[in-house]
């Protein structure tokens, strides 16, 4: 069957060379014959292997009946999301990598889909070559998922590998994961948590049946966290990951967040290093599940998006029902409610007295060994609202408040 890919960056040009040199064992497999028919790039690629496919007109695509499916590795909102409708009106399959799209627009295309009787298929676009779409979808079909934790940006979580293990910078280690081509073009979306929330929101849409956006979600970054923090974290046995964590509470809402945590190093999730992503689920009748791999990288997500296209070859006739169905008003809890206990690391000029309105302030803090200059404390459970209010009203100069998980 033939595939049209559109644009040739770092995951579509994976695509080409896992197609290229995998598509023989595919077919001895009975899985397909997967044949490249066009590449959409605005760039030229003179004297490239794949140049012969190139094109710049997306209606060379949509004007091919041989071209049932389409992938699409462009990233970003347009002209993805005009592209992508176009190929599902044209009554082409569309497999993407790209979490903006699924994440801000999934639910729109899901739609489109389905008046089209096509697949729209996006295992790529959460958790790179770790599949999880599907085993969220298929294989944990008779749970109800109660929560998905994970860390979910390959960037930020070597970024903070490297500041926990090798003592780096914030800034540093950005720059090493910009070189290792690990950062997104414009890194703001790795490191404010933007990319990783997009992820979950894929996968609290999947989990609880409505679409999640991302504007609808808390979501923390991780670029004011500095080596103080990550040496306090670890003298309270912990290291500091960037979580993002879908749970449904008991009421039926769902709370959903992206924000740095001290995850204690007893847990799994604190061994999870580099550029890898790890995901548990936890369901109500399978209990933990743990997803884990390469959550980025041209190849492990070009192998995400390939078994999708083989899935598309055969469902070419008969619809996969991966999806959600529309925004529900009031899914979403304020995380602000929920129960938290946070780290505080806060600048003081007068440790001795702030130390007592901290305690007269929040009782039960836990107070750490640190520098003259710094008060460090860890509270005792409560709403996360009622505990930044309390930390904000002793008017010492906060430097970090981090959730422990
Ligand atoms: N920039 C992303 C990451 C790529 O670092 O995880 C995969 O989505």
């Amino acid at each position: 069957m033939n595939v049209a890919i559109m644009g040739f960056g770092v995951v579509g040009s994976g695509v080409a060379e896992v197609i290229a040199q995998n598509a023989d064992h595919i077919s001895e497999q009975g899985l397909g014959d997967l044949r490249l028919s066009h590449i959409l790039d605005i760039r030229d690629f003179p004297g490239h292997a794949f140049s012969r496919y190139m094109t710049k007109d997306v209606n060379d695509i949509l004007s091919d009946d041989e071209t049932r499916i389409v992938v699409e590795t462009m990233g970003g909102l347009e002209p993805a999301f005009t592209f992508v409708s176009a190929c599902l009106k044209k009554g082409k399959h569309v497999v993407t990598s790209n979490k903006e799209l699924v994440a801000k627009k999934g639910f729109a295309l899901l739609e489109l889909a389905r008046a089209n009787n096509v697949n729209f298929l996006f295992e790529a676009a959460v958790g790179g070559g770790i599949p999880l779409i599907r085993p969220l979808s298929l294989c944990l079909a008779a749970n109800r998922v109660q929560e998905i934790v994970g860390i979910l940006n390959g960037t930020s979580n070597f970024i903070l590998s490297k500041m926990i293990t090798d003592g780096m910078a914030f800034g540093d280690a950005l720059r090493l994961a910009q070189e290792k081509g690990y950062a997104e073009k414009d890194p703001t979306a790795d490191v404010e948590g933007i990319d990783a929330c997009r992820k979950i929101c894929i996968l609290a849409s999947l989990a609880s049946g409505s679409h999640v956006y991302p504007d609808g979600v808390f979501t923390e970054g991780i670029t004011r966290l500095t080596k103080e923090d990550v040496a306090y974290a670890e003298a309270l046995g912990c290291v500091i990951k960037l979580i993002a964590r879908a749970v449904r509470l008991q009421n039926g809402q769902w709370c959903v967040t992206v924000a740095p945590a001290l995850v204690p190093e007893s847990h799994l999730l604190s061994d999870v290093s580099g550029v890898f992503n790890a995901c548990v689920v936890r369901g109500d009748m399978v209990g933990e599940v743990l997803f884990y791999g390469q959550g980025a990288g041209k190849l492990a997500t070009a192998s995400a998006v390939v078994a999708d296209v083989i899935d598309c070859v055969q469902h070419d006739e008969k619809r996969r029902t991966f999806g959600w169905g529309p925004a529900r008003e009031g899914l979403l809890a304020d995380p602000m409610e929920a129960p938290a206990r946070l780290f505080v690391r806060a600048k003081t000029a007068d440790k001795a007295a702030d130390t007592a309105k901290l305690a007269a302030a929040l009782p039960g803090c836990t107070l750490l060994e640190s520098a003259e200059d710094d008060l460090v404390f860890v509270t005792p459970e409560a709403k996360e609202g009622a505990l930044r209010s309390a930390a904000a009203g002793l008017g010492l100069g906060a430097a970090s408040v981090i959730r422990l998980f």
